[in-house]
C-alpha cells in the first residue's frame, strides 16, 4: 500500500516533536492508521537552526508553497503559527486538495468559518485537535464522544502559561515576570506573551470549544477577555483564606438568554478538582445533560504533548482518506447546513458571583454606605472579611463575596462605591463560579 507524505510547514517546537514522535512511533502508528505515514518534506525560516529533531531523509526548504504546491504531499501540516502566511498557506493547501492538520489556534478561531467552508467544498478535511488545551482531547471528546448530549456549559484552564505563572506564584511567591521568562524559555509561551496572559490565547481557544459544544459559528470577536496581569499576591492569600483558589477560566455557557462566551481569572472552590490543576497543565470541565460532568485533564503545552494531538489528527485523516466526503464528521461537530444563529451575551448580560477587595477608611459608616450601594443594585453579600491595615496606611482591605448578580449591575455598583471619599482607589474585582 502507498506511504500516505506529509508536509510539515513550521519545524520549530511543535514541528520538532511531531518528527519525533512520527519516527519514534512509527510501526504502532501504522498499525492503527492501516498505512505507513512519511515525513517527506518540511519548511523552516532558518534551515541552519539547532532542531530537536532528527531530520535526515526529509527534504527542507525555506519555502512553504513550494510544499502546498507538490502533488505528492497528502497532508500538510500547518505548524507555523499566526494568521498572515499561515492563513494563505492553508488556503491554497486547501485549494490544491490537500488536507490540513493545524495547531494553530488563532488561524481557527479568527478564520475557520472561511477555512471550513472551502475545505467541505473540495471535500477535505481540516482538524485542530492539538490547538486547543494541548495534548488533551478535548475536541475529539466533546466532538464525537458527547455527540448525545444537550451541552450545558464547559469551563476549561486552557492557557498552560497563566496556569504555571498564578501556580508559581501562589506556592513559591515567585514574580510574575520571572515566571513568565521561564515559561518562554520552556517553549510553552505564544510568540506574543500577551496573548497568553491577556486572556487572547484563552479566548482563541474558548472560542473553538464553544463553536464545536453548542454549534455556532466561531466567534472569537464576541469573546469577553480578562487577563491575569491585575492579580496580586493579596487575592491568591485573601481567596485561599475564603476556601477558594484563582484560576483563570475560559467559560461558555448556554442560557435562555444566549451564550455566555468569557476568559477571566476566576475564584473557584478549592474542593473541585480543576482547582488543583497546577502548572503547565490544563483542565476542561465539560457538563452535558446526560452524562453530567466530565473532566479533561492533562499536559496543555510542549513539544511532545501537542505533537501527540497533531499526530492523532494525521491518523484520523489518514483513516478517512478514502471515504464520501459527505460522510465524515462534521468540522464543527454539527453539520454545516445546521449551525446555529444564538446569539452571544454581551459582557453586561453576564451573570456570576463576585470577590470584590477594596480600601476603606477605617471609620464608623464606611462598610454601611458600601453594602447599601450593593443593595441598591439588588447585589446580596456572601461573606465579608476586614483585614488588619496594612503598616503604614490609612486604610483596611475590605473583602467581600457577593451572591449571583447581573454583570452591569455589578459594574454601576463599583462605580458608585469607587465615588465614596471613604474609599481609596480602585476595586479588585475577581469573578466566582462554584462549577457545581
Ligand atoms: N501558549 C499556549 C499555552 C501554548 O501556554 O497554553 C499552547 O496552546
Amino acid at each position: 500500500m502507498k506511504a500516505v507524505k506529509i508536509g510539515v510547514l513550521g519545524l520549530g517546537t511543535v514541528g520538532g516533536g511531531v518528527v519525533n514522535v512520527l519516527k519514534r512511533n512509527s510501526k504502532e502508528i501504522s498499525r492503527r492508521a492501516g498505512q505507513e505515514i512519511i515525513v517527506a518534506s518540511a519548511s523552516a525560516r532558518d534551515l541552519s537552526r539547532k532542531r530537536i529533531c532528527d531530520t535526515t531523509g526529509i527534504h527542507l526548504t525555506t519555502d512553504s508553497f513550494e510544499i502546498i504546491n507538490d502533488p505528492e504531499i497528502d497532508i500538510i501540516l500547518e505548524l507555523i503559527g499566526g494568521t498572515g502566511l499561515a492563513k494563505d498557506l492553508v488556503l491554497q493547501a486547501i485549494e490544491n486538495g490537500k488536507h490540513i492538520v493545524t495547531a494553530n489556534k488563532a488561524l481557527i478561531a479568527l478564520h475557520g468559518n472561511e477555512i471550513f467552508a472551502k475545505a467541505s467544498k473540495k471535500g477535505v478535511m481540516v482538524l485542530f485537535e492539538s490547538a486547543v488545551a494541548g495534548g488533551i482531547p478535548i475536541i475529539k471528546a466533546i466532538r464525537e464522544g458527547l455527540s448525545g448530549n444537550q451541552i450545558q456549559w464547559l469551563a476549561g484552564i486552557i492557557n498552560g502559561t497563566g496556569n504555571f505563572i498564578l501556580t508559581e506564584m501562589r506556592d513559591k511567591g515567585r514574580d510574575f515576570d520571572d515566571v513568565l521568562a521561564e515559561a518562554q524559555a520552556l517553549g510553552y509561551a505564544e510568540a506574543d506573551p500577551t496573548f497568553d496572559v491577556e486572556g487572547i490565547d484563552a479566548g482563541h481557544k474558548l472560542a473553538i470549544l464553544a463553536s464545536i459544544a453548542f454549534g455556532i459559528p466561531l466567534q472569537f470577536d464576541k469573546v469577553f477577555t480578562e487577563g491575569i496581569t491585575k492579580i496580586t499576591r493579596a487575592d491568591v492569600e485573601y481567596a485561599e483564606q475564603l476556601g477558594y483558589r484563582i484560576k483563570h477560566l475560559g467559560i461558555a455557557r448556554k442560557t435562555d438568554q444566549g451564550i455566555e462566551l468569557r476568559v477571566h481569572p476566576t475564584l473557584i472552590p478549592e474542593r473541585r478538582l480543576i482547582a488543583n490543576v497546577d502548572g503547565v497543565m490544563n483542565a476542561v470541565l465539560v457538563q452535558g445533560d446526560a452524562v453530567g460532568p466530565t473532566l479533561y485533564y492533562g499536559a496543555g503545552a510542549g513539544a511532545e504533548p501537542t505533537a501527540s494531538a497533531v499526530v492523532a489528527d494525521i491518523v484520523d485523516v489518514v483513516r478517512v482518506l478514502t471515504s464520501d466526503p459527505e460522510n465524515r464528521v462534521p468540522h464543527l461537530a454539527f453539520q454545516a447546513d445546521a449551525i446555529a444563529d444564538i446569539p452571544v451575551l454581551s459582557s453586561e448580560q453576564i451573570k456570576t458571583a463576585y470577590y470584590l477587595r477594596l480600601n476603606a477608611e477605617d471609620k464608623p459608616g464606611v462598610l454601611a454606605e458600601v453594602t447599601s450601594i450593593l443593595a441598591n443594585h439588588n447585589i446580596s453579600i456572601e461573606a465579608l472579611i476586614q483585614k488588619e491595615p496594612i503598616e503604614g496606611e490609612t486604610t483596611v482591605p475590605v473583602i467581600m463575596l457577593t451572591q449571583t448578580t447581573l454583570e452591569k449591575e455589578m459594574n454601576a455598583a463599583i462605580i458608585e462605591i469607587e465615588a465614596l471619599s471613604t474609599i481609596t482607589g480602585s476595586i479588585s474585582r475577581i469573578r466566582v463560579e462554584t462549577l457545581g
